[in-house]
Formats: C-alpha cells, structure tokens, sequence
C-alpha cells in the first residue's frame, strides 16, 4: 500500500485522514444540533463532553492532516474546465479553514462559558479566555453555530461535484479518493511496475519490385 500520493491517485495517508475527519465531522454536526435541545441531564453533560473530545480531535488531527498535506503531493487534476478547478480548491480552501475555525470556536465557547475542558476524562486542557466572558460567549456560539451551517453549504457542493465527477463526468475524481476502485477505462491500480505492452510481430520486409528504365532494358 502506498502512503504517499503520486500523479494519479491518492495515497493512504491522504485517504485515511480525509475519510476519518469526514466521519467525526458529520457525526459531530449531528450531534451537536441534537444535543443542545436536550433538556438537563447526566445523559447530556456525557453526550456534550464527548461531543468536545471529539471536536479536540478533529483539531489535532487537522494539524497532522496539514503537516501530511505539505509533505505529500496533491494528484494531478483530472481534465475539467478552468473555472470548475478553481471552485474546487476555493472550497477546499474553505473546508480547511472551517475545520479550523469550528473546534477552535468550540473551545473558546467553552473557555467563555467558565467550564473546564478535559479530553475524554484523561487530560486538561487551558482556557482561552482566561475564565467566564459574555460577550466572547455569545461570539463564540455565534461562530460556532453559523460556521457549521456555512460547512453544510460548502459540504453540499463538495459531495454534489465528486458525484458529478463519477456519475455525469464518468471520470476518476470520486474512486482515487476511495481508493479502492479500479479506475475508469484504465488497468487496475497496483503497486507493481507496469509490465512492458507485448510488441505485435513485425511485418514480413517484402523488397519493393524492381523498376525498369529504359537504360537498363535489355530488350528495347
Ligand atoms: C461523503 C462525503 C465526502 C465525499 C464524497 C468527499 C469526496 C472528496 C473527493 C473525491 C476529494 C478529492 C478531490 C480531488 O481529487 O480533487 C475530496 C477532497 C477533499 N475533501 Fe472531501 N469528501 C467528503 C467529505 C468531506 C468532508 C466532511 C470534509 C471536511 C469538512 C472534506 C474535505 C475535503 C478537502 C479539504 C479535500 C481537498 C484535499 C486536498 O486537496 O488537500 N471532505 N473529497
Ligand atoms: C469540527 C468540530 C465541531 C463541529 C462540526 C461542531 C458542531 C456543532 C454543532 C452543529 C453544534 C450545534 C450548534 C447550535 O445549534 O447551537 C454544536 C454545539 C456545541 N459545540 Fe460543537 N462542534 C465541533 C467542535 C466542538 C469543540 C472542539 C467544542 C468544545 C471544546 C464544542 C463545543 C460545543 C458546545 C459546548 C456546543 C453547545 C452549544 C449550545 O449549548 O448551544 N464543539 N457543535
């Protein structure tokens, strides 16, 4: 398996980092907007802190996913018009910048709101408001809430174009991002060096028939 990517595909590194934070992301918006309406209980205090611990972990595993990123290569860009490119790595751009912004909200919510914070009951975290702040709450919350509705959107279009790429476009957008399909109209992925395409036998050389001139004719 190969964890770096190359011209045409993803590598393993790539792919396992980018469908892992795909997964605790989306669990994370569903969770989020479920729990808030719940009425006070243990149950919800368990449900809100590990809603944080996994938020934290969306945080540091976009810091490994930047380090990866910058010392891994992106795949050549699969033949589309200059302005579809473009969106593409705008949004890309914006899913970064939200994976950012949304866990560090998070935390400065709760930072703001004069709670601890703690990952998964195993270690502190530090406050980054220095304690309680009402202002820098309602920010905060405001950040946090607003940005995860502006992460659907871009979402929306995200999964919308790799399905136009697959089922409209036909082309290898969505599976090198998988990585587990055979690319379309191609051989299989493989690690292997590709084998030499057999050289069809070469035409019997037939000598052209000899030309005549009239110097050379014996029988004028
Ligand atoms: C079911 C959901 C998803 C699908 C089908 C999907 C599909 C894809 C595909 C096919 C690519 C490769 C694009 C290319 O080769 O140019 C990609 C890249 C990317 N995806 Fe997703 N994705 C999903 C969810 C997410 C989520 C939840 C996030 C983050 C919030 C995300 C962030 C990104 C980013 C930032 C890239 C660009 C990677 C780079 O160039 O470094 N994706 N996605
Ligand atoms: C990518 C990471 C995260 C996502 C996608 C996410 C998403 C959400 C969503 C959709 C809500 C519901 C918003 C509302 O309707 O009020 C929410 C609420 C909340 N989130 Fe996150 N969150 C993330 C990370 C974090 C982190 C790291 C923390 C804290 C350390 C955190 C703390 C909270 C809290 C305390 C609430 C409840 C707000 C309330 O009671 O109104 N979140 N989150």
């Amino acid at each position: 398996m190969a964890w770096k990517s190359d011209a045409n595909r993803w590598g393993a590194g790539a792919r396992t980092l980018h469908w892992l934070m795909a997964v605790l992301i989306i669990c994370l918006g569903a969770v989020g907007l479920y729990m808030a309406d719940l009425p006070n209980s243990p149950q919800k205090i368990k449900i809100y802190a590990l809603h944080k611990s996994i938020g934290l972990t969306v945080l540091a595993l976009l810091v490994l996913r930047v380090a990866w990123r910058m010392a891994d290569r992106r795949p050549d860009e699969v033949p589309m018009p200059h302005w579809q490119a473009l969106a593409a790595r705008a949004t890309h751009l914006f899913l970064y910048v939200l994976m950012l912004v949304l866990p560090l909200s998070g935390w400065m919510y709760n930072s703001a709101s004069g709670y601890p914070l703690q990952w998964f009951g195993l270690f502190n975290l530090p406050s980054l408001t220095g304690g309680a702040d009402a202002s820098l709450k309602g920010v905060a919350h405001a950040v946090h809430e607003y940005g995860f509705y502006l992460l659907a959107l871009l979402l929306a279009a995200h999964v919308g174009g790799a399905l136009k790429h697959h089922f409209v476009d036909r082309d290898d957008t969505l599976v090198r991002m998988l990585g587990l399909l055979r690319r379309r109209g191609t051989p299989p992925i493989s690690d292997e060096p590709a084998t030499a395409a057999p050289v069809p036998p070469a035409a019997p050389v037939v000598p052209p028939p000899a030309t005549v001139t009239s110097q050379e004719n014996p029988n004028p």
